[in-house]
């Protein structure tokens, strides 16, 4: 594809290749130096400006169903080798970015369960499935029009060995999120590229919250070896690059 049209003239090629190729070795070595902080999580607190505070307390009893979702929501980090049935993945798949309504189906006019700026769709998911009763192990492409997974390749173990910890390589199934940043980029210019991880956030989040809603464990990963994946996926690592993976499966401990 040809992207002169994004990015003629500009060094924003450059910083957009840099922006999105980080690789594992970036994660490590220029963060290596900051201390970790156990036990507590680093809330912010504006303290300077804090004249006068509200508190808001808890959550309001009783909790509606998507509070009580909320409310449990958590990462799961070891899971079993249990598999998941492909109607729950499917579930997840389809309430969290799948066509949610179609106002105008002449100019293919669609909604999705998933806010996109500009309602461009920069996101795509693909699915490499492990151990998924009813689908055969290995990586497919999700046509959001067709309601569809497309077959792409038996090798799903490629996309798994991009995990960084091992102890997530058992999920029955990882969700990948890739952006395709040419028609966000066209539009909005580099802000567009961030919108694309905005949109990516909104998936991940929404495929956690029906995870935990079927009973399933689940767990957002930025840790994956950028490069890997994306040639595991056959993208080109530019214009179109893994952003987000979430892994779907039984947490261990609840065996
Ligand atoms: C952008 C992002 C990337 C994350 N990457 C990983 C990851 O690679 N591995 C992991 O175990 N958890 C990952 N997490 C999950 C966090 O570790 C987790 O949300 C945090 O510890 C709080 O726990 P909770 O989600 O159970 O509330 C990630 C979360 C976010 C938002």
């Amino acid at each position: 594809m040809n992207i002169d049209f994004l990015l003629e003239g500009e060094p924003e090629e450059e910083l957009l290749a840099g922006f999105l190729k980080s690789s594992r070795s970036l994660v490590f070595e220029e963060y290596a130096d900051i201390e970790q902080i156990e036990g507590r999580p680093a809330v912010y607190s504006h303290a300077s400006v804090q004249r006068k505070s509200v508190s808001l307390g808890q959550m309001r009893a009783p909790l509606n169903a998507f509070e009580s979702l909320s409310a449990v929501r958590r990462s799961a980090k070891n899971f079993s080798e249990k598999s998941i049935s492909i109607g729950d993945l499917a579930s997840c798949v389809l309430s969290s970015c799948g066509i949610t309504a179609t106002p105008n189906p002449i100019k293919e006019y669609f909604l999705l369960a998933n806010p996109s700026a500009g309602n461009l769709v920069g996101t795509s998911i693909w699915v490499a499935s492990r151990s998924v009763e009813g689908l055969d192990s290995g990586i497919y492409f999700f046509d959001r029009g067709n309601s569809s997974l497309n077959f792409i390749d038996t090798e799903f173990q490629s996309v798994y060995n991009t995990l960084i910890q091992p102890e997530l390589r058992s999920a029955a199934a990882i969700v990948c999120i890739v952006g395709s940043f040419d028609r966000s980029i066209g539009k909005y210019g580099l802000r567009g590229a961030r919108y694309i991880f905005l949109e990516s956030g909104h998936i991940a989040q929404n495929l956690c919250m029906s995870a935990t809603s079927r009973g399933l464990a689940a767990c957002s990963i930025g840790g994956f070896i950028e490069d890997n994946l994306n040639e595991s996926l056959q993208l080109d690592g530019i214009l179109h690059s893994a952003i987000y993976c979430v892994a779907l499966g039984s947490n261990i401990e609840n065996e």
